[in-house]
């Protein structure tokens, strides 16, 4: 027998019920349904709607019902849909038709809505966190190799030398963005629905700011129908999550690129790789890859709910019920990914040797080197062109900048003199550019310092 089997005269169709059902991913939220029916009875209570021996009947039982769920024992059945349906059954089994009295002045609808809340908002917390001990990571591993030189690129081909510590510190600004993004997002999620009722609201006198401050709710929603049929705190997390999960992506495919032989540049440890079943030799960078690989999926989940969305008229719609997969998926996505990639930036093994003769065998001193002509009086674009030919010049006899001597250099330009050679050093390169945001020892040290003043200010 259905909860709301009263105006039906079959039972339902095996097919509609278990494809209308919920409960096999809506159980993740028993926790949360079982915390706001204990704040909606005790309201309850306090407003004169229930006698305080009904509702102490009623919460007794949902404690129960919680002692249940953390022990494991509590079963779910798909004939009662959803959870909400369940845990309402499993109460009134427990303890008789007062059982019954819980869901008044309530409906799935504001219910739903408000597990979604609790649950999204402890969430979040939780990912934050993860966040923040990623950035950690990231930093305690700038200062572990403040020394080591990379070459930085654009187009993927060598542009400049950078610090390997101010790359790795532009993820940490990225991960700010997403932390705050999603502190931002909080706000709406800490948004209180409870007492739209259906749609409309509730004939009841309930007093929803007490319900709200129990479940230490900010705010609450101010419009039934928007309260019962809103899912944009739930967009928000999923475009933050997607927007996190693309630069998860980009530092996968660096690490990728950066462990492989051609670039050699890094060691992913050990215990972050796994090997080939044919191929003895094999050292695979699986976790950056599937990290790259799952970014679509979080992707995929905010174009979902968006299409979910869009065409949905006011109030709700059972299409609303495809919040829930996304989500979860999205949470558990995340913090696998974040999680991971702590402990594999902490355990990575920087090659110095390797970026040692990277950086000193390309011609990534060129840019300096057309400023040293221009400090020696030559016009941008005039030195621009010089240095592009002394490049052209070396490509054609195989070789680097630092292989000409001072007499070849002169004869591309009587501007060049001795001190042409220091210029092109990967450390000075790196050291002159001192603007703050810039890649050199002391910006990057500044920029490491304001990178802490964030973490401990968070
Ligand atoms: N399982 C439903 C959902 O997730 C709960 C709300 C159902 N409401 C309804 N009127 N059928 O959306």
């Amino acid at each position: 027998m259905k909860l709301w089997g009263g105006r039906f005269t079959k039972p339902t169709n095996e097919l509609v019920e278990a494809y209308t059902a919920s409960i096999g991913f809506d159980r993740r939220l028993a926790k949360e349904d079982l915390e706001g029916s204990l704040a909606h009875v005790k309201m309850l209570g306090r407003c004169g709607v229930l006698p305080q021996e009904d509702v102490e009947k009623i919460a007794e039982g949902l404690e129960e019902l919680r002692r249940r769920l953390e022990a494991g024992t509590l079963e779910f059945d798909v004939a009662q849909e959803d959870v909400h349906m369940n845990l309402e059954k499993h109460l009134i089994d427990l303890i008789g038709p007062v059982g019954g009295k819980l869901h008044t002045g309530r409906s799935r609808n504001d219910q739903v809505a408000l597990d979604m809340h609790l649950y999204l908002r402890r969430e979040i917390d939780e990912i934050i966190e993860l966040i923040v001990d990623l950035q950690r990571a990231l930093v305690e591993t700038a200062h572990k190799y403040l020394d080591v030189i990379l070459p930085g690129y654009t187009h993927l081909q060598r542009a400049q030398p950078v610090l390997l510590a101010h790359h790795l510190a532009a993820y940490f600004w990225m991960f700010a963005r997403d932390a705050e993004r999603l502190r931002d997002a909080r706000k709406r999620v800490d948004m209180m629905p409870l007492g739209a009722g259906a749609l409309a609201g509730t004939t009841f006198p309930i007093d929803r700011e007490s319900v709200a401050r129990e479940l230490g709710f900010g705010r609450l929603y101010e419009n039934s129908m928007d309260a019962v049929s809103d899912r944009d705190f739930i967009l928000e997390f999923l475009a933050a999550a997607a927007i996190l999960m693309v630069h998860l992506s980009r530092m996968s495919e660096e690490f990728i690129l950066w462990s492989s032989t051609e670039f050699g540049f890094i060691e992913l440890d050990d215990a972050y790789c796994t090997g080939s079943s044919i191929m003895p030799q094999k050292k695979n960078p699986d976790v950056p890859e599937l990290v790259r690989g799952k970014t679509g999926r979080v992707v995929g989940h905010l174009v979902g709910l968006l299409t979910v969305m869009k065409g949905l008229p006011l109030a709700y719609n059972k299409d609303l019920q495809e919040d829930k997969e996304g989500m979860f998926d999205t949470v558990d996505t995340l913090k696998g990914a974040l999680a991971l990639f702590s402990g594999l930036i902490r355990t990575l093994e920087v090659r110095r040797e390797r970026l040692a003769r990277a950086v000193a065998e390309d011609f990534s001193g060129a840019t300096d080197l057309a400023d040293y002509l221009v400090r020696k009086g030559l016009p941008f674009r005039r030195a621009h062109e010089v240095i592009g030919k002394l490049v052209l010049h070396c490509v054609q006899r195989s070789c680097f900048l630092g292989d000409l001597s001072l007499e070849e250099y002169r004869e591309f330009s009587p501007l060049f003199d001795e001190d042409v050679f220091q210029a092109l050093d990967p450390r000075r390169v790196v050291d002159a550019r001192t603007v703050r945001g810039g890649t050199g020892t002391g910006a990057v040290k500044a920029q490491l310092e304001r990178a802490a003043r964030w973490l401990e200010d968070w």
